[in-house]
C-alpha cells in the first residue's frame, strides 16, 4: 500500500482522500438564522448522530481552506445558537446542492434553492417543507478543532422536537428507512441513493453470539472460492452442527461421491449461503469441506 503523511501534505490533498474514502457520508441540510432574522440554508455531510441521551447531533461549518474564512452558518450560531437539522431525500438532492451556493449572507437560500420555509415549533430557524424528516435542536456546544483554513467547527446539538412524514412511518410509529429514498455524499461531485439494489440486510450479530469465523475448518477459512463475506455469515452461526448429523451426512455414499471434491463443496456451500441456507451451508463444509 502507499503511505501517506498528513502532516507532510496541502490540506486540499488531504480533504480528497477523507471525502473520498470516509464515504457514504449522510447530508444534514442546515437551518439557521441570524439576530436580525435573515434565514439561513446549507447543506453538511460533516455529520452524523452521536448519542440519545441526550440525543446528540454534530455537523461542522469548517473554516474555508481557500481562505481561512468561516461560513454563515457557523456566525448564525453564533448570534442564535439554534438550528434545524434536515435529511436529504434523492427529490431534494439538486436543490440541496444549490443551496450550497456561497452567496452574499443577505441572501435568502430557502428562495434561492426554490425550498419551502415553514416555522418551527422550539426554535427560531425555519423548517424545510420538503424534507421528511426534521430535527428542531438547541446549540449545546461549539468546539473549534484549530484557526487555520480547513480546521472544523464542531456544533454540537440537541434535538428538542422531531417531525417526520408520516408516509415514512409504519403502524407503530416506526421511521422505515428503506422507504425515505436518503442520498449521502461521496467524494468530488459523486452522491450514492439509498434506495434499491443499494439496500441490502445484515443480520444483527448483537442479537446473537454467532461461533466466529476461526472456529471454522482450517480448509474453509482458506477456501479460494469462499468470500470474506461468506466467512463472515458463516460465523455469525450461533452454533457448530451436531456430531450427529455430521456423521450421518459422511456416512451417506451418494453425498461421499458427489462432494469428493473440495472445491465442489465450497461452491455448493456458497449457493446455498447466496440464497439463505446457512445452516446447511455450514453442515455440508463441516461434513465434506
Ligand atoms: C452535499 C454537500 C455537503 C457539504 N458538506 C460540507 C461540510 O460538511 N462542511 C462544510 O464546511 N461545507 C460543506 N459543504 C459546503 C457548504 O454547504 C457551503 O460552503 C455553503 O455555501 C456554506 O454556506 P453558508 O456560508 O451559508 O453557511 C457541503 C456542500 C454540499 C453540496
Amino acid at each position: 500500500m502507499k503511505e501517506f503523511d498528513p502532516l507532510l501534505m496541502a490540506s486540499r490533498d488531504v480533504s480528497s482522500i477523507l471525502l473520498a474514502g470516509i464515504a457514504p457520508r449522510p447530508i444534514a441540510l442546515v437551518s439557521t438564522i441570524d439576530k436580525e432574522g435573515n434565514p439561513n440554508l446549507s447543506p453538511f455531510s460533516f455529520y452524523n448522530a452521536f448519542g440519545v441521551n441526550p440525543t446528540t447531533l454534530i455537523f461542522s461549518p469548517s473554516r474555508r481552506g481557500r481562505d481561512n474564512t468561516v461560513k454563515h452558518t457557523y456566525e448564525n450560531i453564533k448570534e442564535v445558537p439554534e438550528v434545524v437539522i434536515h435529511a436529504v431525500t434523492y427529490d431534494m438532492v439538486q436543490q440541496t446542492s444549490l443551496s450550497s451556493t456561497e452567496y452574499e449572507k443577505w441572501v435568502n437560500e430557502f428562495k434561492k434553492s426554490g425550498f419551502t420555509a415553514i416555522p418551527s415549533v422550539a426554535v427560531k430557524p425555519f423548517r424545510v417543507k420538503e424534507s421528511p424528516l426534521h430535527f428542531e435542536c438547541k446549540v449545546r456546544d461549539v468546539i473549534e478543532t484549530g484557526k487555520q483554513g480547513g480546521s472544523a467547527n464542531l456544533v454540537i446539538c440537541e434535538i428538542l422536537k422531531i417531525h417526520i412524514n408520516e408516509k415514512f412511518l409504519d403502524g407503530n410509529n416506526k421511521l422505515q428507512t428503506e422507504k425515505l429514498d436518503l442520498v449521502g455524499r461521496m467524494g468530488e461531485d459523486v452522491y450514492v441513493r439509498a434506495s434499491g439494489d443499494a439496500l441490502f440486510h445484515v443480520p444483527k450479530p448483537l442479537l446473537t453470539h454467532g461461533i466466529g469465523v476461526d472456529a471454522l475448518p482450517d480448509t474453509v477459512r482458506l477456501s479460494k472460492v469462499l468470500s470474506g463475506n461468506d466467512l463472515g455469515i458463516l460465523g455469525n452461526i450461533e452454533k457448530i452442527p451436531d456430531f450427529d448429523r455430521i456423521r450421518s451426512l459422511q456416512n451417506n455414499k451418494e453425498l461421499g461421491i458427489k462432494y469428493a471434491d473440495r472445491f465442489v463443496v465450497h461452491q455448493k456451500a456458497k449457493e446455498l449461503i447466496s440464497i439463505g441456507h446457512i445452516e446447511e451451508a455450514l453442515e455440508l463444509l463441516f461434513a465434506f469441506g
